[in-house]
C-alpha cells in the first residue's frame, strides 16, 4: 500500500477543509479525529478526492500510514489539547518525525512547545494559517514558525496548498518558534482594527446619515472599487446588502450588536504591551468589542443619559471623506501593526521579513487587501521604516488626513462613537509632533520620586528645583 506523503489530526471545520485541499494537490494524507463518526463522516463526503485520503481509526494507524521521517498536522483547538496531543505522539514518533500545529495558538505556547521539541530533538513546527474555511479549502494565507530546515522539509506541500498572488505562494517561513504564530496573531489584531473602523464608518451612515442597509452596501461595495478594494470591505458590502429569509428585513438590522471574539486581538494587545510596541487603534478595536459585549449596561446608559448619536445636517460630512478617513486609518493602523513586528524582533531573536509579511498577506488570509501589495513595495525599500513615512503612503495620509480629522471630529460632535479611527487619527498627530508634553510627566515624575529628567541645554540626569517639598 501506498504511504500517505503526511497526516491531519482534528477533522473540525477548519482540519477537514484542510485536509481536503492537501488531498485536491495530489499529496496523499492519513487523518485521524478523535471522535471516529466525524471522521468517517468527513471521508465519506470527500468524494473523489477520497482516494487520496486514509482515514485512521487510531494513532497507530496513522502513523502506520505516513512515510517516513513523518509529518503529522494538529488541527485541534489551541491550548492544553495540543499538548497532550503531542504528548500522546511522541510516544508514537520516531525522532525525526515532525509535529505542525496549524491551529490558532498563542505563539508564546508555540515558543514554549519549540525549546521543549528542541531539547528532545525532535522537529517541531507552528504555522499560523488564516482565510477561514474557505481559505483553508482552496488556499490559505500561511505563516510558518521554527526550524528552517523543517520548514523546508514541508514547503512543497504548504505552498501548494496556500493561495496565489500572481502565481507567487503565500506561504512563508517567518522565523523559529513561535514566529509563524506571532505574525498571524498580530494579522488577527490588524483585522480587529480593520473590522472596527468598518463597523465606525458603517455607524456614522447609518447613524449620522439615516442610510438604511441596502445604501450602505452600495458604499462598501463603491470603496470596494478604490483604494479600500479588500475582502473585509468586499464582505462588508454583501453582508449589507443580505435580507433575512425569517423576517425579510436586512439581515444586518436583526443582528444583535454584541461582538463575540475567541482572544487573538487580545492576545496581540497584551503582547503589544508586554513590548512597549504602541498599537492604539488595535486596542481601541479590542476594547470595543470588549464594550459591545455590555449590552445591558449600554442599554442603562442610554435610558439614564439619552442616545448619543444625532442626525448630522445634510452635507456635514460626505462620503467621499468617510473613505479617506477610512484609508489614513487604515494606513495609521498597518503602521503600527508592522512596528510591532520589528520591536518583536530584538525580544525574540527573530528577523520577521516585514515585506514578506507583507506579500503572504496579500492573497488567501481575511485582511486581503489592494493596499498590501503597496506595502510590501514601501517595506522592501526600507523593511525598518516607519510605514507611514514610506513616500507612497506618506502621499495617501497627506491627502486623506484631513478627511480623517473632519470625519472623526464630525462624529464626535454627534456623539457616534468612532474610537479606532479617533485613536488612529491621535498617533498620526502624535507622530507629527516634535515637540510633545511629555516633559509635563517628566517634571511629575521627577517631583514625586526624584527619577530625574533630561535637559535640551544639557547632557545627563537632572532634577528640578522642588527638593524638600
Ligand atoms: C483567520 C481568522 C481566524 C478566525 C478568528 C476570528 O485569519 O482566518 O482570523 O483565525 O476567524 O478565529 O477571531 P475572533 O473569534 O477572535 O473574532
Amino acid at each position: 500500500m501506498t504511504k500517505s506523503n503526511i497526516g491531519l489530526i482534528g477533522l473540525g471545520t477548519m482540519g477537514a477543509m484542510l485536509a481536503l485541499n492537501i488531498a485536491e494537490k495530489g499529496f496523499g494524507i492519513s487523518v485521524f479525529n478523535r471522535t471516529t463518526a466525524t471522521m468517517k463522516s468527513f471521508f465519506d463526503n470527500a468524494g473523489e478526492l477520497a482516494a487520496k485520503i486514509t482515514p485512521c481509526e487510531t494513532l497507530e494507524a496513522l502513523i502506520t500510514t505516513i512515510e517516513k521521517p513523518r509529518a503529522i498536522i494538529l488541527m485541534v483547538p489551541a491550548g492544553a489539547a495540543v499538548d497532550e496531543q503531542i504528548a500522546a505522539l511522541r510516544l508514537l514518533l520516531d525522532a525525526d518525525d515532525m509535529i505542525i500545529d496549524a491551529g490558532n495558538a498563542n505563539f508564546n505556547d508555540t515558543n514554549r512547545r519549540a525549546s521543549e521539541a528542541a531539547a528532545a530533538g525532535v522537529p517541531f513546527l507552528g504555522i499560523g494559517v488564516s482565510g477561514g474555511e474557505e481559505g483553508a479549502r482552496h488556499g490559505p494565507s500561511i505563516m510558518g514558525g521554527g526550524p528552517e530546515d523543517s520548514w523546508n522539509r514541508v514547503a512543497h506541500i504548504l505552498t501548494a496548498i496556500s493561495a496565489k498572488y500572481d502565481g507567487s505562494p503565500c506561504a512563508t517561513w517567518m522565523g523559529a518558534g513561535g514566529a509563524g504564530h506571532f505574525v498571524k496573531t498580530v494579522h488577527n489584531g490588524i483585522e480587529y482594527a480593520d473590522m472596527q473602523m468598518i463597523a465606525e464608518a458603517y455607524g456614522v451612515m447609518r447613524d449620522g446619515m439615516g442610510m438604511d442597509a441596502a445604501q450602505c452596501a452600495e458604499t462598501f461595495a463603491r470603496w470596494n472599487k478604490g483604494p479600500l478594494q479588500s475582502y473585509l470591505t468586499e464582505i462588508s458590502a454583501e453582508v449589507s446588502a443580505a435580507t433575512d429569509p425569517k423576517t425579510g428585513q436586512a439581515m444586518l438590522d436583526v443582528i444583535l450588536d454584541r461582538a463575540g471574539q475567541k482572544g487573538t486581538g487580545r492576545w496581540t494587545a497584551i503582547e503589544a504591551q508586554h513590548l512597549a510596541a504602541p498599537i492604539p487603534v488595535i486596542e481601541a478595536a479590542v476594547t470595543a468589542r470588549n464594550l459591545s459585549a455590555q449590552l445591558t449596561t449600554r442599554a442603562e446608559g442610554e435610558a439614564l443619559f439619552g442616545a448619543a448619536p444625532s442626525p448630522l445636517a445634510t452635507g456635514a460630512l460626505s462620503l467621499n471623506d468617510l473613505e479617506q478617513a477610512l484609508i489614513a486609518g487604515k494606513i495609521l493602523c498597518y503602521t503600527q501593526g508592522f512596528a510591532l513586528l520589528s520591536a518583536a524582533n530584538p525580544v525574540f531573536g527573530w528577523s520577521l521579513p516585514l515585506p514578506e509579511v507583507a506579500r503572504v498577506w496579500r492573497e488567501g488570509c481575511i485582511i486581503r487587501s489592494s493596499m498590501l501589495n503597496d506595502m510590501a513595495s514601501a517595506l522592501s525599500d526600507a523593511p525598518d521604516r516607519n510605514l507611514m513615512f514610506a513616500p507612497f503612503f506618506t502621499g495617501l495620509l497627506k491627502s486623506s488626513h484631513s478627511a480623517l480629522r473632519h470625519s472623526v471630529s464630525t462624529g464626535m460632535r454627534h456623539g457616534l462613537p468612532m474610537p479606532a479611527l479617533a485613536a488612529a487619527l491621535s498617533y498620526f498627530d502624535i507622530m507629527r509632533t516634535a515637540r510633545s508634553t511629555a516633559n509635563m510627566i517628566q517634571a511629575q515624575r521627577d517631583f514625586f520620586g526624584a527619577h530625574s529628567f533630561e535637559r535640551f541645554d544639557a547632557s545627563g540626569a537632572h532634577h528640578g528645583p522642588w527638593g524638600g517639598h
